[in-house]
């Protein structure tokens, strides 16, 4: 028996209504990259699912309450409970977003030439670890890399890849191990609580710190409730503050997994690291109880981090993210498998086979599908992945378009609407032209480049 969504819409939002002329128009004047579309072009808007979630009635009233002190606000002490009871640490700092925490760790834990473990890189993550010096190097299982791997924990650490690094640089080398939970640019893919022990135990082994990125946990616990033997009678809230108990501390982008529109915290079981931290904050974001933010702010993300790790909302997000996806795969287009948790991830190395990594394929399908149908999308491919510091393109294994879906905004008839979107596109995929660049940042270059249609090339088959 279906269900329907375990929430009720009390408020909505028009959304713009555009022709094919004008779609055509936007691209070219955003350079043919989706992020420099001004949103009242926009129809269905799946660029991501960081800070698009739409708050709930408790939040909104939570806000009502925010105080907005200079110091000491009693909104801090709302945002600390709430990370104590639903995770499980003592300490927090907040920060105006994730990369804001990011930013702060980096500079704490890391010293000039060390390395830094992760499963799988992300982009701000990386930039901020390589900015303090440090050297991101990728432990996560091949399968990671295979869009069409089917493993049920994709986003896992190899432990062998992980201690042939301890072993080639020595763990005094290594500032710490940074786990994503999910893995984003894997597809939104979820690590194991088995995998979770293996990595501690190594750690433990060696005196090495194990930090998280905890930006998307609560849709990795409804991934081990559904798929990992032993904890399919467990909450998704038990199965958050087992996960957590791994770690030594977080960095947490409140805009996914704590509901809210901006915010973020570094959460942390040191003292020490605490101090660190809360001296540093002071320098770059604000005071330690409100690390840039508005004491609603804190308030809102309080009241989130308890409704996100709710085992119906979580059901049915991720059951949204799948009906996406299921209708995709049926119609034959190549996505990522197995379909994560807030995003369908288009395989845009296999939709536009006729292009090289260096027509930019990705990006090109992304303004593609906004031309046809009006949705916003991402590339995640070659673009994002940036420059090696000699200069040279990173060229991932990985191609492609995610198109995200935000929290609690849209509904399955949406969903149906970027499924036909899609769909008429592979139809059409050879006349897709690959792009090449005309402007190009000199970091995170996915957020400002420009690009060009190069000239099309309709093959014979
Ligand atoms: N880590 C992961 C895995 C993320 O996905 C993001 C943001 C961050 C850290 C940084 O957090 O945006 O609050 O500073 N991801 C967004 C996205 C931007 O669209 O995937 P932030």
């Amino acid at each position: 028996m279906r269900t329907g969504e375990p929430f009720r819409i009390k408020m909505v939002e028009p959304l713009p209504i555009t022709t094919r002329a004008q779609r055509e128009e936007a691209i070219a004047a955003a350079g043919y990259n989706t992020f420099l579309l001004p949103s009242g072009v926009v129809g269905i808007d799946l660029l991501t699912d960081s800070g698009t979630t739409a708050m709930s009635d408790r939040q909104w009233s939570a806000m009502m309450l925010g105080d907005e002190a200079y110091a000491g606000a009693r909104s801090f002490d709302h945002l600390v409970t709430a990370v104590q009871d639903t995770y499980g640490f003592p300490y927090v700092v907040p920060t105006h977003q994730g990369r804001g925490a990011e930013h702060l760790i980096s500079r704490i834990l890391i010293s000039p030439g060390q390395y830094v473990p992760g499963n799988m890189y992300f982009t701000t993550t990386r930039a901020h670890q390589e900015l303090a010096g440090g050297t991101f190097v990728d432990v996560v299982i091949d399968e990671a890399h295979d869009p069409a791997a089917l493993h049920p924990f994709k986003g896992n650490v190899d432990i062998a890849k992980f201690e042939r690094l301890i072993a080639d640089v020595g763990a005094d080398q290594i500032a710490y191990i940074n786990v994503a939970l999910t893995v984003n640019l894997a597809g939104g893919q979820p690590v194991s609580m088995a995998n979770l022990r293996a990595v501690r135990e190594v750690c433990d082994r060696h005196g090495i710190l194990m930090w998280s990125d905890a930006t998307r946990l609560a849709e990795n616990a409804f991934f081990i409730q559904e798929r990992e033997p032993g904890y399919a009678e467990t909450s998704c809230a038990d199965i958050v503050r087992e996960m957590l108990s791994h770690f030594d501390g977080l960095t947490m982008s409140g805009k996914k997994d704590a509901m809210v529109n901006i915010g973020g915290f570094l959460a942390m079981r040191s003292a020490d690291i605490l101090t660190k931290a809360r001296e540093l904050v002071v320098l770059f974001e604000g005071m330690p109880t409100y690390g840039g933010l508005a004491g609603r702010d804190l308030e809102a993300m309080a009241v989130g981090l308890r409704e996100a790790v709710d085992d119906h909302y979580l059901a049915n997000r991720i059951g949204q993210v799948r009906y996406l996806g299921e209708q995709l795969a049926e119609a034959g287009v190549p996505i990522v498998q197995p379909i994560g948790g807030h995003a369908v991830f288009l395989d845009a190395a296999a939709f536009l086979a006729h292009l090289s990594q260096d027509d930019l394929p990705a990006q090109a399908l992304a303004a593609a599908l906004y031309v046809e149908s009006g949705v916003r999308s991402m590339e995640r491919g070659i673009v994002s992945a940036g420059r090696n510091p000699d200069g040279t393109n990173r060229h991932p294994k990985l191609e492609l378009v995610r198109l995200t879906i935000p929290r609690r905004v849209y509904t399955d008839r949406h969903m149906d609407a970027v499924a036909d979107a899609v769909i008429e596109l592979w139809h059409r995929r050879h006349r897709i032209p690959g792009l090449r660049f005309t402007y190009e940042p000199s970091t995170l270059r996915f957020f400002t480049s420009r690009f060009e249609p190069l000239p099309v090339t309709v093959p014979t088959h």
